[in-house]
């Protein structure tokens, strides 16, 4: 059965998933580059760039666990980019580059319709307006029985995470501070909701947490 699966979500100590004032300069919010300082340097993102060579170990295997099984994605607008309200035309294309990491379909939820766009290597970005349940409907369907991923933002995964409706997810809990910005768990009893920590690996630049929900 399809899992909804949040991976590689990167978390500060105080428990923001971005910093203030997301813009085109600061994509993640200020300071907010610094939460995933585990990532960059490993094998897997190494590739992601198209580049070799890369650390490999702990934070690796967490980084590439992310992409296993993976049929299709949710993101909210705002990871989408920076553009807020009416699209003012169709020029923005995600942060990626011709080629997107994702190469399967992604579903972009926000309130402003838009087209489909398809991007190179397998990625189309299609833009649901009618809600988080409608979101998760096609991105199941799209999957085609794999896992759909929940890629952020903070709001995003609040969301699904509210409704019971994440399966997992694989926190790294970067050594940082960022005192304000989008907290992910602030008001959310995952106690409630039935979640419990499956895992937890401490590694140099993170601590790696996987906290699953029973079915
Ligand atoms: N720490 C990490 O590992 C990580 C991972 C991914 C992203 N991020 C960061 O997280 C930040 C973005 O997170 P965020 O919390 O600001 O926003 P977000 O979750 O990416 O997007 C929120 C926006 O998506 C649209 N939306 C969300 N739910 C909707 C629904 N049910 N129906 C219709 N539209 C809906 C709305 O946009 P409109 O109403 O404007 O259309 C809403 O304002 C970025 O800085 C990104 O870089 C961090």
């Amino acid at each position: 059965m399809s899992k909804l699966r949040v991976c590689c979500f990167a978390l500060s100590l105080d428990g923001y998933g971005a910093g203030p004032d997301q813009s085109r300069e600061n994509p993640l919010g200020v300071g907010g580059l610094a939460l995933h300082e585990w990532v960059f340097p490993t094998r897997m993102f190494q590739a992601m760039q198209g580049k070799g060579g890369g650390t490999t170990g702990i934070d690796d295997d967490f980084a590439a666990r992310g992409f296993v099984g993976i049929g299709a994605w949710i993101l909210g607008r705002n990871m989408f980019g920076p553009v807020r309200g009416p699209w003012p035309d169709e020029s923005w294309k995600g942060w990626w580059g011709d080629e997107p990491p994702y190469h399967v379909p992604v579903f972009v939820l926000t309130h402003h319709a838009r087209s489909a766009v398809e991007m190179q290597g397998g990625t189309t970005f299609h833009f649901v307006t009618d809600g988080m349940d409608a979101a998760l409907k096609r991105a199941t369907a799209a999957a085609g029985g794999k896992d759909v991923r929940v890629g952020g933002g903070v709001a995003t995964i609040r969301q699904y995470l509210r409704a019971g409706l994440v399966d997992e997810m694989h926190l790294a809990i970067s050594p940082v501070l960022l005192g304000s910005g989008e907290n992910l768990l602030a008001g959310i009893d995952l106690l409630r909701l039935g979640y419990k920590c499956s895992e937890h690996v401490p590694a140099a630049k993170a601590t790696h947490v996987v906290l699953t929900r029973a079915r």
